[in-house]
Order: structure tokens, then C-alpha cells, then sequence
């Protein structure tokens, strides 16, 4: 159904506007993130179904940078080549992470064919890990019944991974908002669970007879705000890092945004027309360009730019004008985005920051910005500059300091949101 303004038929409508801000499907205008897709295509995947050793994957970042949505995408192209996956599970804030892993692993035994299988050890096992789902955690004070609760989910992971790797196909367990997991000994059962199911070694018979032993073709992606990485890093230490990878997800380079934005700008983005058939809707190049000015590499912030300036106008061509007419209407929503992020760091950080951000950026060295804060050493800041770095993603300590989180910084150095 075209809507008619005047002559106008409008070609952008709601219902065919492809840009999704905060949705948590995996949005249709994809852009970068192609280190992290093609560690899964070229190492994860094709190692694990190989049998060899590979840790885990943590993904971290701050909120909006497109972690989920990156993890769903590999699952979704990860279930295209038949391997089995868990659907998108979000640890719930206040709640008892164990169930719902279970029922994750519950539903993939499914896949898998173990719900029918004959062997009582697997009946057996499945119905403690349904009694997992049903209690949590609480079944640890209760062990009269069996193994507790981390270790029969592991063991049923392993039935998973022995069944996959007769199919030959990949499984992937993804966990996410895995900063919600703050009981401790829930976490350590947890990533004790998905972690001796990564390091489980399989015995099997090569051709020819020789005995081997062999990893399952499980692979494990847990996601979440960058609080995870001390919740895990500090309590699990070592045992953490042996078994699992973590990356800190950045902004989204111009480079690739513009990219994404080319199919727009070049033969138009195929929409339905409302009429059973299709047409295009065009970007400028000064429109595309606008876009990826505004976002600073906030994959959130340029979903929200491109549905706004989609919304903007009803032609067939998305100008630089409805860019800005659009931007303009979520100015405060995109200075809320970066305000939550300040907000949750703790004081000293949050302090370092907007210190930092106030120098000249020729003058923005670990030495100044601790001067400007009050202390005496720079090394009294180091931990704080680290952590800034390393675990959140929003600093980077070259020489001399930069923002790696550019709406961070142009929040704090600029009137940006507000344009012009
Ligand atoms: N690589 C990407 N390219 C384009 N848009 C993205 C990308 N990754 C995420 N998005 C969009 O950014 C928003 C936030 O993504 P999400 O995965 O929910 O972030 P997070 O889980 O880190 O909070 C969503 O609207 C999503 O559609
Ligand atoms: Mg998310």
C-alpha cells in the first residue's frame, strides 16, 4: 500500500525502512567487524571441527557498539551451514543464570537426538540438567541426587559435542550479558562448565587403528559489558584466560560504514513498493557521508541516524538535508547513549576521562592528566589509564593519549550531538 501525499507516492515508509536501532535482530545494514567474523570462518569453526584446541570467545564493549548483534550474525551464518546453535539467551539481571543455561544446553541436546536416546547414563543425565533448569543453583545444597548442577551441564555439553562430531557439524553456545552473572560461585560453576566442555578431550580410533584423543567441535561465545572482564579476569584469573579469548570491541571504522551505506548510493536499496512489486530509494553521497560524520563509528548511533533520515522525506533519493531534519529529532537520545556510558564509570575513571578530554590533544599524557587530577605520580593513575584502555575501550595510551570511543569524545570536546 503506497501512501499518497499529493502526487507523492512515498517510498519510505515504516514498514520498509531497513536501518533498526536497538533491535536485536541482526541488522540487514551490516557494517565491518570482519576481523571478529572471519576468526570464526577461518579459525574457530574449521579448528574445533578439526578436533583441535581452541579457547573460547569473550566478547566485550560498551553498551551499543553491536556485540550481540555481531555473535547473533556469526550464529546465523553458523546455522546456515547446518551447525547447531543456541538461540540468543541474555542472562537476565537478578536471577539464576544456571537455569537458563541449562535449558540452552537442553535445547541443543534436542538438536542433537540425545532426547531419544536409549542409553540410560544419557537419560539419566538429562534429567538432572532438566532439574538444573527447573532449580539453579539451589541444587548445589542439594546433592544427595547426583553430580552438582555445572557438572552435569558440562557432561550433557560433551553428549552434544561427541553427537555433533559424528554429524560433523559445529555447535555454538552464546551467552549473553554475561555482566549479570555476579553471583561468584554461580560464575565460577558456569565458566567451569562451558570450559571443561571446551578443553574435554574425546578419545577416538584413527583410521589404521591408532587411538587418539581429540576436542569436540564446541565452540563458546560469551558477551557482555566490559564489568564482565573483572568479574571473570580477577576471581578466575588464570584458569579464564587459558580457556577463553576476549576482545574489547571498538567503534566501527568510517571506512566500513561508508561501505554498507554504498549499496545506497550506487544502485539504490531494493524496497517492496507496497504494491506487490519493488523499487529503489537512493542515497547521496553527501547524505551517506552525513551519516557516518554523526555516528562516530557508533554502530547504535548510525542505525538511529539512517532510520531518521529515512523518515525525514518520502522520495525516492535520501538527501544530506534529511540527514540533518532527522538527526536533529534524536539529539537528545544520542546525547543520552553517551551520558549512560559515562554515567556507569566509576568516579576516578569517569574523572580521568573529561580531564583528559578538556587537554589540548597534543597534551594529553599520563603525566598532565594525573597533574590536572591531583596527584603527585602518573604512576598513581596507571591501573585507572589501563583499565580505560584495555578493559572498556574508551582510552588508548599512545603517545600521547588518544579516544578510541569517538562519541565519547566528541561528547566531551564538542557540541556534538547538536550540529553546526
Ligand atoms: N556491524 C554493525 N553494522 C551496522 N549496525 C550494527 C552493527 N552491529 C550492531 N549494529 C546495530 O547497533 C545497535 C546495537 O547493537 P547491539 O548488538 O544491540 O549492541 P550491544 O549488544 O553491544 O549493546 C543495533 O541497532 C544493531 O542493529
Ligand atoms: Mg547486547
Amino acid at each position: 500500500m503506497a501512501l499518497r501525499r499529493g502526487n507523492l507516492i512515498a517510498m519510505r515508509t515504516a514498514i520498509n525502512n531497513p536501518f533498526t536501532p536497538g533491535s536485536d535482530t541482526v541488522p540487514v545494514v551490516w557494517a565491518g567487524r570482519i576481523a571478529q567474523l572471519t576468526d570464526w570462518e577461518r579459525v574457530v569453526r574449521p579448528r574445533r571441527l578439526s578436533g583441535l584446541p581452541e579457547r573460547g570467545r569473550t566478547i566485550l564493549g560498551e553498551a551499543g557498539l553491536g556485540k550481540s548483534s555481531l555473535v547473533r550474525l556469526i550464529a546465523a551464518t553458523a546455522e546456515r551451514q547446518g551447525d547447531w546453535v543456541t538461540p540468543q539467551l541474555r542472562i537476565p539481571a537478578g536471577t539464576d543464570s544456571l537455569k537458563a543455561v541449562a535449558a540452552a544446553v537442553l535445547a541443543l541436546a534436542d538438536t542433537a537426538g540425545l532426547a531419544v536416546s536409549r542409553e540410560k547414563r544419557i537419560r539419566d543425565l538429562l534429567h538432572r540438567v532438566r532439574a538444573v533448569a527447573v532449580q539453579g543453583m539451589s541444587l548445589t545444597l542439594d546433592r544427595a541426587e547426583g553430580p552438582e548442577p555445572y557438572h552435569a551441564l558440562s557432561q550433557l555439553l560433551v553428549e552434544v559435542g561427541i553427537a555433533a562430531m559424528r554429524a560433523e557439524r559445529a555447535v555454538l553456545v552464546h551467552l549473553d550479558e554475561m555482566q549479570n552473572v555476579t553471583g561468584e560461585n554461580e560464575l565460577s560453576q558456569l565458566l567451569i562448565a562451558l570450559g571443561d566442555a571446551l578443553t574435554h578431550e574425546e578419545p577416538v580410533v584413527a583410521p589404521g587403528g591408532v587411538e587418539l584423543s581429540r576436542a569436540l567441535p564446541i565452540a563458546v561465545y560469551l558477551t557482555g559489558l566490559p564489568d564482565f572482564a573483572d568479574l571473570a579476569g580477577a576471581r578466575k584469573g588464570a584458569t579464564f584466560a587459558r580457556r577463553f579469548a576476549t576482545t574489547v570491541l571498538t567503534p566501527i571504522d568510517d571506512d566500513d560504514l561508508t561501505m554498507s551505506l554504498r549499496p545506497f548510493v550506487t544502485d539504490g536499496w531494493e524496497v517492496p513498493d507496497g504494491d506487490g512489486g519493488t523499487t529503489r530509494v537512493w542515497m547521496t553521497p553527501e547524505a551517506a557521508a552525513q551519516i557516518v560524520a554523526l555516528c562516530h563509528g557508533e554502530p547504535f548511533l548510525f542505525q538511529l541516524a539512517g532510520e531518521r533520515a529515512w523518515y525525514a522525506g518520502a522520495s525516492s533519493h535520501i538527501t544530506a538535508d534529511d540527514v540533518r531534519e532527522g538527526w536533529a529529532g534524536v539529539v537528545g537520545e544520542a546525547s543520552l547513549h553517551v551520558e549512560r556510558i559515562l554515567e556507569r564509570l566509576p568516579e576516578r575513571e569517569r574523572r580521568f576521562v573529561e580531564v583528559m578530554a578538556a587537554l589540548d590533544p597534543a597534551d594529553r599524557t599520563l603525566t598532565t592528566i594525573a597533574q590536572r587530577m591531583g596527584f603527585a605520580e602518573a604512576t598513581q593513575l596507571g591501573t585507572t589509564a589501563q583499565r580505560l584502555d584495555t578493559i572498556r575501550g574508551i582510552v588508548e595510551r599512545g603517545r600521547p593519549y588518544t579516544f578510541r570511543h569517538r562519541a565519547v569524545e566528541a561528547y566531551l570536546t564538542t557540541s556534538w550531538p547538536r550540529i553546526g
